[in-house]
């Protein structure tokens, strides 16, 4: 008997260039996902407009997140992988959903809180329902399992409760989906300030590295990047820098910490930092060579989100078709 795959929803911004960050934390758990799972993955432009975008940059930006996460191993094949304002049930969906959520649950989202600050001259509509298109991109896909970060955590939640809401108003309608936390969830946090998460919107550029940053930069950032006043590579909790450092090669590496600490006794924290830039060099640099042919191939690229965004169409449009007679719409 044919056991059914479970499915899985993620999505990223298309906004600024990708980070190691998204990377190690991300980017390379979709790509081992993909081998076991049904993986639907997508650039979330609509999303990006909460803040404000230049158009012709948000258009660049689009295209060259999906031309490098191909090159990351994205594989079209394998993956649904389209971007978000492409197929229309997204806002279609987020609208009916709108009337599904409470303004007091919206307005306890921190992320809310956090951009309406940063962003205090331009709190839009949007930034506000913003979670809930979030919740439409993922019920659409009857999505068992999303893999998503410590900072979306609230979302997901909310995406639960909304699912529930719903299926207790009606009947069944939506998988209730669950966060997964990848065996080796990797936060990578700024080489600045460790106690932050690395960020594409840091105003400090010494703080990521950006996947297609030239090798010398990337030495030189990881040279600069700051650690305790101690010299022995240990993992600490005292130490958020050089566990930083440690997680990073040990994500790039496969190393356990404990085979880290042994191979860097006695060498100072000069010697480890050179070698964790090193190993992200030669991790990045055959990504940075196939992005760089992917991105040429502009008809490629089309054929890839194209054909993607039919198969997510045709598979979003049957659980908005539901929800659409439920609610009592005339179809
Ligand atoms: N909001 C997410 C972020 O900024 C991106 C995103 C949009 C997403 N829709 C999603 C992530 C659905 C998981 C599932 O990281």
């Amino acid at each position: 008997m044919e056991t059914k795959q479970k499915t899985i929803f993620s999505a990223i911004q298309p906004s600024g260039s990708i980070t190691l960050g998204n990377y190690l934390g991300a980017i390379k758990n979709w790509i081992t996902l993909q081998e076991n799972f049904n993986c639907i993955f997508s650039l979330a432009d609509l999303h990006a407009i909460t803040v404000r975008q230049e158009a012709k940059e948000l258009r660049k930006n689009t295209l060259e997140a999906y031309a490098l996460l191909l090159a990351c191993g994205i594989d079209p094949q394998k993956s649904i992988f389209f971007i978000q304002s492409h197929v229309n049930t997204h806002t279609q969906l987020a609208w009916i959903l709108d009337c599904y959520t409470q303004f007091g649950e919206l307005s306890r989202m921190t992320q809310f809180k956090d951009k309406s600050k940063k962003h205090a001259d331009n709190i839009n509509c949007g930034l506000f329902t913003y979670p809930v298109l979030m919740v439409a991109d993922i019920l659409l896909y009857q999505t068992d399992m999303v893999p998503i970060g410590s900072d979306q955590k609230q979302h997901l939640e909310l995406t639960r409760t909304v699912a529930e809401r719903f299926n207790s108003i009606y009947s069944p309608t939506f998988t209730v989906p669950e966060p997964y936390i990848p065996k080796s969830g990797a936060k990578i946090m700024s080489l600045q300030d460790p106690t932050k998460k690395m960020s594409k919107s840091d105003s400090n550029a010494n703080s990521r590295v950006s996947i297609l940053e030239n090798p010398d930069d990337i030495i030189k950032k990881f040279k600069r990047a700051v650690t305790d006043s101690e010299s022995s590579v240990r993992y600490d909790k005292n130490k958020p820098g050089i566990n930083n450092l440690m997680i990073i090669y040990s994500c790039i590496t496969g190393k356990k910490f404990d085979e880290i600490e042994k191979e860097f006794d006695g060498r100072g924290y000069g010697e480890f930092k050179a070698a964790v830039g090193e190993s992200v060099i030669s991790h990045l640099i055959p990504i940075q060579n196939k992005y760089k042919e992917f991105i040429k191939d502009k008809e490629y690229l089309e054929k890839c989100y194209k054909e993607s965004a039919e198969k997510a169409q045709y598979i979003s449009n049957k659980t908005l078709n539901k929800v659409m007679k439920k609610v009592g719409f005339i179809i």
